[in-house]
């Protein structure tokens, strides 16, 4: 069923037709100190419909009678969209087809709207005591409320709006003195269980410190406003550990696991006690440290507690490319009695995880930045991840996202003001993936007077916005600092904080124990001088580009280069070639049969499943013009997904292929970095993932179906050392991301006509240089021309081989290959005329005869294999024809032949030579990561640009 377009009167009685099928309540499973439990449920109403006062309405039972016209969401976060599809209002599969979420009414969300939940808290363990030390307290900790809220517990106001501010606004309250507790709910209103009620504001991203979403999608009709992240309830004794943080030497010992510890007593003095403790994740390899005396504290007072712990030898965490992931916890306990082994009298206590691990930065000369991890110079290959649009979180979901990353070869995500959960933290570091975070670009957050490129009416920081900014950076930076995936944070983006903000982030941050690298912004707009130039530029593109864009600048790149914009040098922060055309399957799940036939029909429509209609990316213009010219136009809507397909392996492959290539070739990469030579540091795609199903910026689509882009990406670094094309040197590169494989290579070129096979060249290394090897952590020439490109007379494929050893024995590290137009060509761009987010070309290659290549007969058989107990099977594809078989896809599909997502192949996309064979293995992801309804597979699905539509079951 679809929702038809409709206006705001028919919404509204979905509203009050729509039953709450419970009431939000829960035991908190809260008896001793140091337990914390999230609320894990909420009923959620508009203001306008729910007319009682607040601090009445947090009463337990207060509202039973009312309680069926509260929507009933049974998740401890959402915003009220997100609450609202958790409790069935919406559903959106429907919200996301065609042009429906256009027809939200989103006047519904001009108004505050209430969260409201009950809970009982049952009678505290033993050190119950009211009256003094000993005593019991109760913590409600927030993480963040969008845009901001008021928060009553038991008919007790306990925030306002003007302290509870800021999507990252998180705050801690001490409500001992409301609280009940062992009480039990009933349905009557002499209830003894405790109610909260969180009134939240509505966001304007302009006006308000939010999560939004820039020029990427349309916003959420609520603009995300509600509480998206828990709000927990803790108990301690008369003491409470905050600002807990863990930092390490380095890769070395000791580790010093810091807090402030504060007497929450109004009247007592209590003397204080703690132990750190230290061990693997597993609990193993245990070491402590205690504080030599007690800490007499007076009514109200903290204090700072410091303990080194030595951890002999520690195992060092690396990124998934160099190493393995150890994981470390540290535990703090502070007590109140003589004695802090005895557990009767623990007040509090925190845990967190950590690892050994070093990450620093130097900016050159030339104002490129080098990351560096545990002393090695460390090339970022990332995507800009993006929330889902109503920022709903599913580990599982991310957990696949995280691992599409890093099966295509990419090591980083970046975070821009998107920091989502704690669990995303956690995953990454446990999988080696690095994170990036920052705050975000384009609207309230970047609210300075010299920001030329804000959005009228953007409200400038007043002083009530520095402290909702100084509680952000305190609340993101105490969630994150200790973990080894952390890269850095950009506390800009676009723009760079004012010295004011720029005070306050590195004083939250250094309060914090942050150890990672603090950026002053993404961009080379500007830097406040206590923070100095970032590195970092963001000059675009952001649209369509041929793949010889990257490489064109000089050899010795240089600081000239800058007119060069993306090309790899330097480190892009968020850049790409924009594509990301999901495939049929994924674009009929949400664009209607009239949507469908735009895109080849009209392409140069603004659509609504691309940016928003203000943005310079509402249309398929760029992309589309380059794709009619150089593929020809599209003979059908299969025709011109399948060229899509093609244009964006071809262009996300160049880029990153192109930054890998730059990364030793401009000039040895160390540590040192202060020449003018300009490696490329590090390059961001725009985007790695959409918050919505989305036609563009996204190496794989919503629905985790990976196609063109994905497989262009895998190709460039999804493996370690790779062999690369320079599409203006028309060189060969080879390229080795690992930190120890050396060793004797050979590097062979093919050359074929693609329309009937004929070989046009052979070159191989062993013949040309009798012994190359490979050099870590570097990419350097080793075939600086390949005979007969440029004397194609139409488009030839290039094959270039990457072998361990010599030509006769070696075992293939990889294969690449590349469609070529007559003549070596490429596509000739004007630089002079780039924008920010566009290089035009003025002259087109013709790929065309792509189009008309003879048919290929390939045969497909399938075998089973079992790798960690999940199973996983093998393609064996071999070409038996004298032409080339082209851009052959595989698609894994069930029993109903749909797609099965998420799911990686170690190859796709892969195009034949004459008589090749090629195997490649596929597993689905969805049965480990226990995901919803995932399936192993039943069948592959076959099809190339010269090769018939096949099915092949798997048993
Ligand atoms: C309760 O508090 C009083 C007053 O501070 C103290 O004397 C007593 O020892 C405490 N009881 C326990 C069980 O901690
Ligand atoms: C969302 O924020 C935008 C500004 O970015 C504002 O124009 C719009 O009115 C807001 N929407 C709601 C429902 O408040
Ligand atoms: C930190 O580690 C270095 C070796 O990397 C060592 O020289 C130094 O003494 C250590 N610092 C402390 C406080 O132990
Ligand atoms: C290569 O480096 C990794 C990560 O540091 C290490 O675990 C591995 O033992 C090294 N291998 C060799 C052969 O040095």
């Amino acid at each position: 069923m679809r929702l038809p377009a409709r206006g705001a009167t028919a919404l509204v009685s979905i509203f009050a037709t729509a039953q709450a099928a419970s009431r939000a309540v829960a035991t908190l499973p809260i008896t001793d100190a140091g337990d914390a439990a999230a609320i894990p449920a909420w009923d959620v109403q508009s203001t306008a419909k729910i007319t009682q006062d607040p601090a009445a309405l947090s009463k337990a039972g207060f509202v039973l009678t009312t309680s069926t016209s509260w929507h009933h969401a049974s998740v401890s976060r959402c915003t009220v969209m997100g609450c609202l599809l958790a409790a069935g209002v919406y559903n959106d599969s429907d919200l996301f087809y065609s042009e429906n979420l256009a027809t939200i009414d989103k006047t519904q969300f001009k108004v505050p709207w209430l969260y409201r939940s009950e809970f009982t808290l049952p009678a505290p363990h033993s050190n119950t005591n009211t009256t003094g030390a000993g005593s019991t307290h109760y913590l409600l900790e927030t993480n963040g409320i969008t845009s901001r809220a008021d928060i009553y517990l038991n008919g007790h106001q306990v925030a306002d709006k003007v302290t509870q501010s800021g999507a990252y606004g998180g705050h801690v309250y001490d409500v001992t003195a409301a609280v009940i507790t062992g009480g039990s709910l009933s349905n009557n209103s002499n209830s003894s269980g405790n109610a909260i009620v969180v009134r939240a504001y509505p966001t304007n991203y302009l006006q308000d410190f939010g999560v939004g979403f820039v020029d990427w999608n349309p916003y959420p009709p609520d603009n995300g406003t509600g509480v998206w992240r828990d709000i927990t309830v803790r108990q301690t004794g008369s003491v409470a550990i905050e600002a807990f943080r863990v930092t390490t030497n380095g890769t070395a010992g000791p580790v010093t696991v810091q807090a402030t510890v504060r007497n929450l007593e109004k009247a007592a003095t209590v003397s204080v006690l703690a132990e750190a403790v230290v061990s693997r994740d597993d609990g193993s390899a245990t070491v402590s440290s205690t504080l030599p005396t007690t800490i007499q504290l007076a009514p109200g007072q903290a204090t700072q507690v410091s303990l080194a712990v030595n951890v002999a030898s520690p195992a060092v965490w690396w990124p998934r490319q160099w190493g393995e992931q150890p994981l470390y916890r540290a535990q703090l306990k502070v007590s109140t009695s003589s004695s802090i082994t005895s557990a009767s009298s623990l007040s509090d206590t925190a845990t967190r995880s950590f690892g050994f691990r070093q990450v620093t930065a130097t900016v050159s000369a030339a104002d490129d930045i080098l990351f560096s991890i545990n002393g090695r110079p460390f090339q970022v290959l990332g995507g800009g991840y993006t929330s889902d649009m109503f920022l709903r979180w599913d580990a599982a979901r991310f957990e696949a996202h995280a691992l599409y990353t890093l099966d295509m070869g990419l090591n980083t995500i970046r975070l821009e003001g998107k920091m989502e959960q704690p669990e995303l933290y956690a995953i990454a570091d446990r999988l080696g993936l690095m994170v990036l975070p920052g705050w975000e670009c384009c609207d309230k957050w970047e609210a300075w007077s010299y920001n030329d490129d804000l959005p009228a009416p953007t409200a400038i920081w007043s002083d009530a916005d520095y402290a909702t900014a100084n509680a952000s950076m305190r609340h993101e930076a105490a969630m994150q600092q200790s973990h080894p995936s952390i890269l850095g944070f950009l506390v800009g983006s676009d723009y760079w904080p004012d010295d004011r903000a720029t005070a306050i982030y590195q004083d939250a941050l250094a309060a914090a124990g942050w150890q990672a690298p603090v950026v002053a912004s993404a961009a080379k707009t500007g830097y406040s001088k206590a923070l100095g130039p970032g590195g970092m530029k963001m000059p675009g593109p952001y649209d369509w580009v041929p793949p010889n864009y990257w490489y064109d600048i000089t050899d010795a790149a240089s600081v000239t280069d800058d007119a060069r914009y993306g090309a790899a040098f330097g480190f892009g922060s968020e850049q790409g070639a924009g594509g990301g055309t999901p495939t049929l399957s994924s674009l009929q799940r949400f664009l209607s049969v009239t949507d469908l036939e735009d895109l080849w029909k009209a392409p140069n429509k603004g659509l609504y499943h691309m940016s928003t209609a203000a943005s310079s990316f509402h249309n398929r213009s760029i992309f589309n013009t380059a794709l009619w010219q150089r593929y020809g136009a599209p003979t059908s809507l299969d025709d011109y997904l399948l060229k899509t397909q093609m244009a964006d392996y071809e262009a996300t492959r160049a880029m990153f292929e192109g930054f890998t290539a730059n990364w030793g070739k401009q000039g040895a990469v160390s540590t040192d970095f202060s020449s003018t030579a300009r490696p490329a540091t590090g390059v961001v795609y725009w985007m790695l993932n959409g918050a919505w199903p989305a036609l563009h910026w996204a190496l794989f689509d919503y629905y985790l179906h990976p196609a063109g882009a994905y497989y262009g990406v895998q190709a460039a670094v999804g493996r370690s050392e790779n062999v690369v094309y320079d599409y203006v040197r028309r060189s060969v590169v080879l390229v080795n991301r690992s930190l120890n494989q050396t060793g004797v290579r050979t590097v062979r070129a093919e050359l074929i006509s693609a329309a009937d096979g004929k070989v046009l060249a052979n070159v191989t290394t062993d013949t040309k240089e009798k012994t190359l090897t490979t050099t870590p952590n570097s990419g350097r020439t080793v075939l600086s021309s390949i005979p007969g490109i440029t004397t194609l007379t139409d488009v030839g494929l290039l094959r270039l081989t990457l072998l361990d050893g010599n030509v006769y024995s070696g075992k293939v590290i990889s294969r690449n290959v590349y469609w070529l137009p007559a003549g070596g060509h490429v596509d000739t761009l004007n630089w002079d005329a780039s924008s920010w987010y566009d290089t035009p070309v003025s002259t087109y290659t013709s790929l065309k005869s792509l189009s008309t290549l003879p048919v290929a007969n390939v045969s497909v058989a399938v075998s089973q294999k079992e790798v960690n107990n999940s199973t996983s099977w093998e393609v064996h594809l071999e070409n038996n024809s004298p032409t080339p078989a082209v851009f052959i896809s595989l698609n894994l599909v069930d029993s109903a032949s749909h797609d099965v997502v998420p799911v990686v192949w170690s190859d796709n996309y892969v195009t034949l030579f004459p008589h090749e064979a090629l195997t490649v293995t596929v597993r689905a992801l969805g049965p480990a990561l226990g995901m919803a309804g995932s399936t192993e597979g039943a069948a592959v699905q076959v099809i190339g640009r010269n090769v018939a539509k096949a099915t092949v079951n798997l048993k």
